[in-house]
């Protein structure tokens, strides 16, 4: 099947970053929130960084326009009707995406692929709320996304070989390196990522290190370019949580526990970067 025109549902950080990338691969966007004011606030930062790629000389000034040319402001859902591929990066909470899955599966032409961005709910729960579980896959982006190269491709029990070829194909289209992965907790990303940053976390938690410590063992031990209590709080130490509660339950195994540090962060409202506080000071 042809992919010509994409809706993007949720216009925060993730959404506003692959509604970017697939505009300029030249797909007709349509960039919907249920919030008017989100959407705004994305298609500035798409503008913004796409100024700073024409200062910057990586991008000329007909291509910004071009690609700006592409993304159409959607207030309606009904705008997906006309839509060959939906990508959904709403909230990461399973009855808010089953609605718009469900919701999608009525206004969508019956070719039309739905995706979802979730970084850790089961494709394959989603997909069962359509009636269309064959044309539903996991489209996992990494943030931030006009930087990041990679795409990890979800399949659900039920995607077809079609469903996956197009959306491999389009991730190449948009200039990203797709990985196929199977619908299991964590996918590949976050089933190796999270352990790691919670195994940090148990670090400073046991008094082992201070956080400075354990990220500069990591950065000039490891040559990760950030540390784990860094990345953890630029990720959100909620969103940490809630993944590592996800592996916790999906595996049954104590290996995934999460560390009563994080746990207690989240209740304080530490939650990283966003919230000025995590294992570091923001201003
Ligand atoms: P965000 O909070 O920045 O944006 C979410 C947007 O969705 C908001 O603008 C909100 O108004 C909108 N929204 C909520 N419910 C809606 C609905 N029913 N209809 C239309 N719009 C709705 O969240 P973010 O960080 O962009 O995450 C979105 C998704 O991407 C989540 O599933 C998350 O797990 C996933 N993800 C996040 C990554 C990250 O580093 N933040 C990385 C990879 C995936």
């Amino acid at each position: 099947m042809t992919i010509k025109t994409v809706m993007v549902i949720g216009a925060g950080q993730m959404g506003s970053g692959i509604a970017q990338v697939c505009a300029q691969a030249g797909y007709n966007v349509f960039l919907h929130d249920m919030n008017e004011a989100a959407i705004e606030k994305g298609l500035a930062n798409i503008e913004k960084l796409l100024t700073r790629a024409v200062e910057k000389e990586r991008i000329t000034h007909d291509e910004k326009e071009n690609t700006l040319s592409k993304l159409t402001k959607s207030t309606q859902l009904q705008d997906a009707k006309t839509c060959d591929l939906v990508i959904e990066a709403v909230v990461e909470n399973m009855d808010v995406k089953t609605k718009v899955f469900q919701q999608l599966d009525e206004i969508t032409p019956k070719h039309a692929i739905l995706a979802s961005n979730t970084s850790s709910l089961p494709i394959t729960e989603i997909a069962a709320v359509t009636d269309r579980p064959d044309q539903v896959i996991g489209m996992h982006f990494m943030n931030p996304v006009p930087v990041m190269k990679l795409v990890e491709i979800i399949r659900g029990l039920q995607t077809s070989d079609e469903t996956y070829e197009a959306i491999e194909s389009m991730t190449n289209n948009i200039n990203k390196t797709p990985v196929e992965v199977n619908d299991f907790p964590g996918f590949v990303s976050n089933r190796i990522l999270m352990p790691m940053i919670n195994e940090a976390i148990y670090t400073v938690y046991e008094g082992v290190a201070s956080p400075e410590d354990v990220d500069t063992v990591m950065k000039l031990g490891m040559n990760h370019p950030m540390g784990p209590l860094t990345l953890a709080d630029f990720i959100g130490l909620d969103t940490c949580l809630y993944i590592m509660e996800v592996l916790y339950e999906g595996f049954g195994d104590s290996k995934y526990r999460p560390c009563p540090l994080l746990r207690k962060y989240v209740k304080a409202g530490w939650l990283g970067k966003k919230s000025g506080r995590g294992f570091y000071e923001y201003n």
